[in-house]
This record gives structure tokens, C-alpha cells and sequence, in this order.
């Protein structure tokens, strides 16, 4: 004899249009329905447009989020230990920036520190690169760990940076479905989403890098503080040590937007130098993870200058099947920017340059897409600094010549030579604001 489901669609989806709270059972009931085929496309569809439309308050949130991370594995490192002491385990995640390859340097800081990094990542879609496809320009490296080799590497290398795959595998399907129903945009959404997959992740404290500004998915500093308490009330309702910095995202980070270019950059900065920002947002990310890890007294700048952070960058790479002595690719084409006269660089848009990036072949519109990991862009020259007539602003890279035109096209108004009357750029601060 067949039992009747205890709920059905319609009246959920009539509840949550008519701004009623979803019960705890009911949410359970959608979200494992929905991944298993249970639930249709459009009748979760037009739940997630009411969802959108009416909100979540924090329970529904934490219960919504607890039901995607049901909907695969959540792992658990707690009993790992290296020579015979309990690893702690830390991991951050960043909202999406342009630029954004901080996680290649932080990883190896954090673990050069003493502690253990589970960081599991994604590849990119729309203007944001993935830490992946960056990864994925190095020869041979490969995303895909089973988890007694990614335990056998947090105790080994102190580190792991692998594809995200099986966690939170309702958050995969619900994405996809936001994607083309307009309804990315909701704050619970995007905190659920993000959360679930960072919290199957098994780490046990959490710093998340909230982007703010033009190359954001927030542009204003409100509306990413409301997605920060969400994400840390999440973190703190599964019982992990979470904090989440607010960081200025108008301008790109960095001097390289792409994917090779940027591993390039990450070199860099293991090897001493780098750009300053991206060494001193490095840093500061450091030294909130190492806090919650417990292990605050270790000095993560000094990995960057003593090799310590470069060896297990490079050990990390060579566990996952990558040679760093293999060059990284290099773009068939190159194209420059010059300035038509002097003056003083004024602000960049971080989302002009991801464009540019984007057309030139360096990330993807549709998943599964392949990228150029040759293609992106450098820029020469960072607002505030002087240009003389004729030097190079930007390089642009592809392998594909026809791509140049829309590419220079989206760079276009995208930044300004100031002159003798213009108010050169106020320098903003890189960190906005921390919560808690
Ligand atoms: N990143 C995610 O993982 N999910 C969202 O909803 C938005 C950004």
C-alpha cells in the first residue's frame, strides 16, 4: 500500500506567495523532493520566485540550508590529527571578484601557519573567474580528490583545493534553476547556496570575503552586510566558528585578470612580492582564519618572506598531479592599450575589466564551457598612478584574434586618464567593515 506524501506543492508554493512562513518539515520535504525529480522544475520555480518575492526569515534560512547540505555529504575532519595533536581546520570564501586569486596564496599561508585548509571550489560562470579554471592553466593539476586522499593531504600538505562536486548537490540543481528564472538575486538564496556547499565542506571555522562595489554580486556596503549576518547566523546555527569581512571590490585586485596570468600573480606574491593589495588582503584573511583556527601567535607575512608559504603552494600543486616546472600557457595573441596622452590613471572599473576578460575567452557563459587559460587582462597602470603619452595602460590576451574588438570595446569607459583639472581617485580602504 502507497502512503501519501505529507505535503504538496502548490499549497506550499501558495503559502510562501502569500508571505506565510514555511514549516521546518515542509522545507525538508521540497528540497529533497526537488533533487530527487519529486518535485517538478516549475513548480519549484515558482516557489523560488516566491521565495524571492517574500523572503525567508532566519529559521526557514538555516533550516533551508540544513536540507541542501542533507541532500549530499557533509564531511567531517575533527578526528584529524598530525603528530599525534587535533588539526584544525579552516577554510574562506569570497563572494566572487575580479581578480580574485587570493585563495592560491591564502591557502598556502594558512597552511604554512599550522593549520589545515579543506578549500572546496568552483569553476566560474559570468564575469567572475573560478578558482578552477585558474588552477587548471597549471599542467597536469587535477580538482578531483576522493576524500581519503583529500584527508591524507590536509595532514600531509596542510592543504587541498578541490571541485566541489558531490557537496550540497540540491545547491547544483536550485542554481542552475535560479540561473534562468531571474531569482539569483534574493538574499537567502544566494547565503543558502553559498553556505550549504562551504559547510558540507567539513571545515571547522569559516571567514568569508563579502565582496562590495561595481565587480560585486552587492554593489552597496548595506546590502552586503544583510548577506554577511545571514552567512555568519548559518555558520554559527551548524556550529562553525564563522566571521565574514566586507571587502572594496570596484577595482580589480591585482594587476592580472584572467586565469594563468592570475597563478602568475599568485607566484609572485608566494615569492615575496605581488601587488600590494593582494599581499595585504593575503594577509589580513590570514590572520582572521588563523584566529578561529586557534593558532593566532604564527606570523603569516613571514611565511610569504621565508619560502614557507612557496613550499606548500608547491606541494599542494604537486599532491594534485600539477608541475610547476612546465610553463604556464602563454596567449597566441597580445594586444595593447596606450594612453593618447599624460596624466593621472583615474578609477578602473572592476566590471569593465571583467568583461574584457570574459570576451577575450577567460571565463565562460554557459557551465561546462570551455576557457582560454591563456586570455585575460593586465593593467599597467593602478588608479592614482601617473601615465605618460604612449605607454602601455592595458595588455590584452586571447587566442582567438577576433576577440580583441569586443573586448576593447568593454574596456573602453571603463577607466580615465584624468588631467590637469580633474580630482585624481580618493584611495578607498580595501577592507570596509568586519562582522561580527
Ligand atoms: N555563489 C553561490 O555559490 N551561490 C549563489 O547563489 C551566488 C554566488
Amino acid at each position: 500500500m502507497s502512503t501519501l506524501p505529507p505535503f504538496d506543492a502548490p499549497t506550499l508554493i501558495a503559502a510562501k506567495r502569500d508571505g506565510h512562513r514555511l514549516p521546518d518539515a515542509a522545507i525538508d520535504w521540497l528540497i529533497d523532493g526537488y533533487t530527487r525529480g519529486a518535485v517538478a522544475e516549475e513548480q519549484m520555480a515558482a516557489l523560488l520566485m516566491a521565495i524571492y518575492l517574500r523572503g525567508m526569515d532566519a529559521e526557514e534560512t538555516v533550516r533551508w540550508t540544513a536540507a541542501m547540505i542533507a541532500s549530499g555529504e557533509r564531511m567531517d575532519f575533527s578526528d584529524l590529527r598530525r603528530n599525534g595533536r587535533r588539526l584544525s581546520t579552516v577554510d574562506k570564501h569570497s563572494t566572487g571578484g575580479v581578480g580574485d586569486k587570493i585563495t592560491l596564496p591564502l591557502v598556502a599561508v594558512v597552511a604554512a601557519c599550522g593549520a589545515a585548509v579543506p578549500s572546496a571550489s568552483g569553476r566560474g560562470l559570468g564575469h567572475t573567474g573560478g578558482t578552477l579554471d585558474k588552477l587548471e592553466s597549471i599542467a597536469g593539476f587535477d580538482a578531483t580528490l576522493s576524500t581519503a586522499r583529500l584527508r591524507e593531504q590536509l595532514v600531509g600538505v596542510g592543504a587541498a583545493i578541490f571541485a566541489a562536486g558531490a557537496l550540497a548537490p540540491a545547491d547544483a540543481k536550485l542554481y542552475a534553476l535560479r540561473d534562468i528564472t531571474s531569482t539569483v538575486e534574493s538574499l537567502p538564496l544566494i547565503a543558502s547556496s553559498v553556505m550549504s556547499k562551504k559547510l558540507a565542506e567539513g571545515a571547522g571555522a569559516l571567514v568569508l570575503d563579502v565582496k562590495v562595489g561595481s565587480g560585486a554580486f552587492m554593489k552597496s556596503a548595506p546590502q552586503a552586510r544583510e548577506l554577511a549576518e545571514i552567512m555568519v547566523g548559518l555558520g554559527a546555527a551548524h556550529g562553525v566558528r564563522t566571521r565574514a569581512l566586507l571587502t572594496d571590490m570596484n577595482t580589480p585586485l591585482g594587476c592580472a585578470v584572467g586565469n594563468a596570468i592570475e597563478v602568475a600573480e599568485a607566484l609572485e606574491v608566494l615569492a615575496g612580492g605581488g601587488p600590494a593589495d593582494v599581499v595585504a588582503l593575503t594577509v589580513r584573511l590570514a590572520q582572521e582564519m588563523l584566529t578561529l583556527a586557534g593558532l593566532d601567535k604564527r606570523d603569516p607575512v613571514a611565511t610569504l618572506s621565508d619560502g614557507t608559504a612557496m613550499d606548500r603552494f608547491t606541494a599542494l600543486v604537486a599532491a594534485q598531479g600539477g608541475d610547476l616546472g612546465v610553463p604556464l600557457p602563454v596567449a597566441a595573441c597580445a594586444e595593447t592599450v596606450t594612453a593618447d596622452r599624460g596624466g593621472i590613471m583615474g578609477d578602473i572599473d572592476a566590471m569593465a575589466v571583467a568583461r574584457a576578460a570574459w570576451r577575450l575567452g577567460a571565463g565562460r557563459s554557459r557551465p561546462g564551457e570551455p576557457v582560454q587559460h591563456a586570455a585575460g587582462v593586465r593593467i599597467h597602470r593602478r588608479p592614482g598612478e601617473p601615465v605618460a603619452a604612449g605607454e602601455t595602460l592595458f595588455t590584452l590576451y586571447t587566442d582567438t584574434r577576433e576577440r580583441f574588438g569586443p573586448a576593447c570595446a568593454e574596456l573602453d569607459g571603463g577607466y580615465r586618464l584624468l588631467g590637469d583639472g580633474d580630482t585624481p581617485p580618493v584611495p578607498r580602504p580595501l577592507i570596509l567593515e568586519t562582522t561580527p
